[in-house]
């Protein structure tokens, strides 16, 4: 009997075009699951791979790290999922093998980030998730990173404690000040482009500020006064955000990080300020297995009885065949998605 195959979207070399080519559909091993993708969004990590071979140097090459479809398989020891499910899942084809990736008919990979979806959350919506959420869970609440208050706990009192999450118009920015606010931090103070400022204040921050403005250094050093800044939360982590963000945090205080760039900003060791490096893929490893597992428990509970505000996104049409995921990686690159996910559904 031949051996199945399904459609991806690969790079066959390091910057080469997009096509779409039969794979081998892979059965999923322990822990595992695989599933029919229906939706898939994109993540800078995509257009970064594409345009510089930024992450990895298998090839061919399939892209994709979040996805939305239906469990079709479930390999040994995966109980909270079953045949049938609707899912989303974050995927990481630089530690799984490439059949984990999403942009294809289907992704055999690690259940453990996998969550149930309920009906009322359709597949693009779905896509538009895993990464970014879990992203800022890890940064904002992982014992080793900032260790704040679990947003799942109940926490009747307020805490007034300052934290600053500079880039909340970016998909981890804006899921790390719904998180804080959930775990009801009330002085959540944030950075984003004005056209971001509504949204960000409906989903809990205090005070918004422009991070294009030429002093907007002093804005928040005004803002605080005397009040101390402990904890900061930087989703963008270039030196345009770390040159500020080093003037604004006190000393003593942590810094949670998502990209390695700027140490001669912010070393990451002997710094008045610690910079907690932030590596969404540590929900695989084994320090982190369990903690991820808590996350996806999280996710489903807010999916199911709320609160949880989705990221606005676009949709390109067309499937894997259609160019979109070309033309969103092209967007990503270039910052005129403006915030919104790209997402690629009817895969
Ligand atoms: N460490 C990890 O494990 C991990 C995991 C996932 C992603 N990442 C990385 O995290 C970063 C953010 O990812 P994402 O998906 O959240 O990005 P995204 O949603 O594509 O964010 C883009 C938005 O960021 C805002 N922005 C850009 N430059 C800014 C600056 N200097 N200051 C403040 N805001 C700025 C802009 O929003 P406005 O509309 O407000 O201008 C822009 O629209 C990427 O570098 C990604 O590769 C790391």
């Amino acid at each position: 009997m031949a051996a199945k195959t399904h459609l991806a979207l690969l790079q066959e070399e390091p910057k080469g075009p997009l096509i779409v080519r039969s794979v081998p559909t892979v059965s999923p091993g322990k822990g595992q699951i695989q599933i029919k993708v229906k939706a898939a969004s994109l993540n800078p990590i995509d257009y970064k791979q594409f345009a510089y071979a930024y992450v990895s140097d298998k090839f061919p090459y399939i892209g994709g790290g979040d996805l939305g479809g239906i469990v079709t398989q479930v390999g040994e020891g995966v109980t909270h999922v079953k045949e049938g499910d609707h899912v989303c899942n974050a995927v990481f084809n630089f530690i799984e093998p490439m059949s984990c990736s999403a942009f294809q008919e289907y992704s055999t990979c690690d259940a453990n980030p996998a969550v149930k979806i309920p009906d009322t959350v359709s597949f693009s919506q779905a896509a538009t998730i895993p990464i970014t959420f879990y992203t800022a869970l890890v940064g904002l609440c992982f014992p080793t990173l900032l260790n704040l208050r679990w947003p799942g706990d109940p926490f009747p009192t307020p805490n007034p404690t300052p934290i600053l999450v500079w880039g909340a118009g970016s998909g981890i920015g804006r899921h790390c000040v719904q998180i804080l606010k959930a775990a009801n931090y009330s002085h959540i103070i944030a950075t984003a482009s004005p056209h971001r400022f509504n949204d960000v204040k409906s989903v809990g921050a205090k005070a918004v500020f422009n991070y294009q403005d030429a002093d907007v250094v002093e804005q928040i050093q005004n803002y605080l006064g005397d009040e101390k800044l402990l904890y900061g939360y930087d989703a963008i982590s270039t030196p345009a955000s770390l040159v500020p963000l080093v003037k604004i945090i006190s000393p003593g205080g942590t810094l949670a990080t998502v990209t390695p760039q700027g140490q001669d900003i912010l070393p990451f060791e002997g710094a008045d300020i610690k910079r907690a490096r932030t590596f969404l893929a540590v929900i695989l490893k084994p320090e982190g297995r369990a903690f991820g597992r808590k996350c996806g428990e999280y996710l489903q509970k807010i999916l199911e009885d709320g609160p949880y505000s989705f990221i606005s996104y676009r949709e390109f049409s067309g499937g894997l065949a259609g160019g979109g995921v070309q033309k969103g990686a092209d967007m990503l690159r270039l910052n005129e998605n403006h915030g919104d996910k790209i997402v690629i559904p009817d895969i």
